[in-house]
């Protein structure tokens, strides 16, 4: 067979992608840089009691020890000793920070030596400094400031908001890149396909309906203040189309649907990949609803049956994850039970630990992760050229997210998509929280 034949052979060519670098997240590269310039989540709050031990954080191939001190402060440092190199994580907790099992240096949540026990000159101590990262608490996880200079706000995204009577927050670890995890979420052809689960009763098809419909979805998005909007639409009868509004946020989470099925408008689900390295990441999980109901004992039985310690999945590569055949046959689409995130994880750590964006084949409903990498890239380009990347909030006034609307509705003949959208940004009520549900945990 001739070159030219064999070429044809095997189908379309797609042309080698320039994004492919946005997977290298070390120190330094363009797009750890990137990422380092906005808020990441870390730990579990739950997993950093008062007296627990330091925890080992690695974070896009760095690693730090994320300790509280007997004051109830929480810290991130360098996980190396800044004398010779010693594990803090094996550090003491006592006299108001951590101590270096090693030589006894004690460094406080900001870096500063407090103490030198076997150094004669008092002022040895203010020539170290332990390299340390600033931290916030939110939504029942610790978020760490990896960047140069100031940090910016944290930003007040809806999903975040609320206490623990609204939200429900969770990780698991993928073995793979952050990047391909991420492009899954802002991926909505694969909702109708992946996700099909089996519907064993009227209920359920209700709930779920809108995943197994497969009428052909028209997908298309607009660039926003603080990623890009993604519209997907669906012909139903009688001339109403059915509207999912879901969103990407720079520069590597999104807020997608949550449980309006069950409960109503006002929930929203946000999903943070963030490289542990780059091979590995953390897909974080902050499942919210305005109406204080989500059923959480529910979701954490349902969590639970698929986890291994370490929020790892149970399921293993080597034996296809336990994929179900039967009830593939049965309506399941990929078989591998009810659980969403599983199926995510697991297609996602499919496409191979780097996924080699020069083999793909995009097409048009695609368009979403185009546009994602195109914007991670201009991002990428303002950061070199010493500017702010989209998305950062730097005022109170750019700290209102009401805009980050996250919906699933029906278009009426003569409304437009964005009509629709605008209205829901300026109706305060879409995520204003059921005070009944009001919790004082948080
Ligand atoms: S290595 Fe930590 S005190 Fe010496
Ligand atoms: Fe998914």
């Amino acid at each position: 067979m001739t070159a030219v034949a064999e070429a044809r052979e095997a189908g379309p060519v797609s042309a080698p992608s320039r994004y492919q670098y946005l997977t290298d997240t070390d120190r330094g590269t363009p797009a750890g840089e990137l990422l380092r310039r906005y808020w990441q989540p870390i730990a579990l709050a739950s997993d950093l009691p008062q007296d627990a031990a330091p925890l080992p954080i690695r974070i896009m191939n760095q690693d730090l020890v994320l300790f509280r001190d007997d004051l109830g402060r929480v810290g991130a440092l360098d996980r190396k000793c800044a004398h010779r190199c010693a594990d803090l994580v094996l550090g003491r907790i006592e006299d108001g920070g951590i101590r270096c099992p090693y030589h006894g240096w004690l460094f406080d949540t900001r870096g500063a030596v407090l103490d030198q026990p076997a150094e004669a000159s008092a002022t040895s101590k203010s020539r170290v400094k332990a390299r340390s990262y600033p931290v916030h608490e939110a939504a029942g996880a610790f978020w760490v400031y990896l960047g140069p200079g100031e940090p910016p706000l944290f930003p007040n995204y809806p999903a975040l908001q609320g206490g623990q009577e609204y939200r429900y927050t969770c990780r698991w670890m993928g073995d793979c890149n952050w990047l391909q995890a991420s492009e899954g979420n802002i991926d909505p052809v694969h909702t109708s396909y992946l996700h099909q689960i089996e519907l064993y009763d009227d209920a359920m098809k209700a709930r779920w309906g809108v995943f197994s419909n497969t009428a052909r979805p028209q997908i298309s998005v607009a660039e926003t203040r603080f990623g890009v909007r993604l519209f997907t639409t669906r012909a139903l009868p009688e001339e109403h189309v059915s509207l999912r509004v879901t969103n990407f946020v720079m520069p590597n989470a999104c807020a997608v649907g949550g449980f309006e099925g069950d409960l109503g408008p006002g929930g929203a689900t946000m999903l943070w990949d963030v490289p542990i390295d780059n091979e590995h990441h953390w897909r974080w999980e902050f499942i919210f609803h305005r109406s204080g109901k989500l059923d959480k004992e529910a979701l954490d039985r349902q969590y639970r049956s698929e986890k291994t310690a370490g929020d790892r999945m149970i399921r293993r590569r080597d034996d296809n994850y336990g994929q179900d055949r039967a009830s593939m046959k049965r309506g399941a689409f990929l078989g591998l039970g009810p659980c969403f995130s599983i199926h995510d994880v697991v297609i996602t750590q499919s496409q191979g630990q780097i996924h080699d964006q020069n083999d793909e084949h995009l097409v048009s409903s695609d368009i979403a992760i185009v546009r994602a990498r195109r914007m991670l890239d201009e991002a990428i380009q303002q950061v070199a050229a010493g500017g702010e990347p989209r998305g950062l909030v730097r005022s109170d006034e750019d700290n209102d997210f009401s805009d980050l609307v996250v919906i699933t509705g029906t278009l009426s003949p003569g409304v437009t998509k964005e009509a629709f959208v605008q209205q829901c940004a300026e109706d305060p009520s879409l995520f204003a929280l059921d005070p009944s549900a009001s919790d004082a945990a948080e």
